[in-house]
């Protein structure tokens, strides 16, 4: 009677020992889902250090949009970011041309908002089509 008990116990114990990991991971599925949810929702300023103009661009398309300049102006990160051995410095306003690609970014704004005409098609490349400076048409073909 005392052998059936404690194998009875032993049992109990094998399958708590089953299925308590079974409950951790449905517990740490349940954690992780409730952390995506307001991840989603973030945006860019809510995330990032220094944000003054793309305040309400939904944090996870701040990656993207940085890419998109990188494509439109044909350079890379650090021709607007000073970029330490680390990886960080992306907020500081050290370089010109991120002040100058903020004033852009406005200018792109106002045109989609404010000019129906374009529906909302402005974009970096549409003047630099991947050139840091935009190429002037007039002057690169001169008048004979
Ligand atoms: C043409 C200039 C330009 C290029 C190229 C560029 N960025 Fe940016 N980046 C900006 C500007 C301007 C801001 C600030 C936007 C604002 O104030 O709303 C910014 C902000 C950021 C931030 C937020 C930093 C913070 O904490 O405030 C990160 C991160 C970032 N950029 C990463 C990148 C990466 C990675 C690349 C390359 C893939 C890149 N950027 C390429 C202009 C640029
Ligand atoms: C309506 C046309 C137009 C659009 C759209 C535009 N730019 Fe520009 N951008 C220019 C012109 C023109 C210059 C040259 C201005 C000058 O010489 O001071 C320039 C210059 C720049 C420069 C300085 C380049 C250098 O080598 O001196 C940066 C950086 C820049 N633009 C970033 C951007 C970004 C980022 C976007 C999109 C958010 C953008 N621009 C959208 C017309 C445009």
């Amino acid at each position: 009677m005392r052998i059936t008990n404690s194998r009875l116990l032993h049992r109990c114990l094998m399958a708590a020992a089953l299925i308590a990991p079974l409950g951790l991971l449905g517990a740490l599925v349940h954690a992780q889902e409730g952390k995506k949810a307001p991840a989603k929702t973030m945006t860019a300023k809510q995330k990032y250090k220094n944000i003054l103009v793309l305040k309400n661009l939904p944090a996870d398309k701040l990656g993207p949009v940085m890419h998109d300049y990188n494509t439109a102006l044909g350079v890379n990160c650090a021709f607007c970011h000073v970029i330490n051995a680390d990886h960080s410095g992306f907020e500081k306003d050290d370089k010109p041309m991120k002040l100058k690609a903020r004033e852009m970014i406005t200018l792109v704004n106002d045109l989609n908002s404010k000019y129906k005409t374009i529906d909302k098609k402005a974009t970096c490349a549409m003047c630099h089509h991947g050139h840091a400076e935009p190429e002037g048409m007039m002057q690169a073909e001169a008048p004979k």
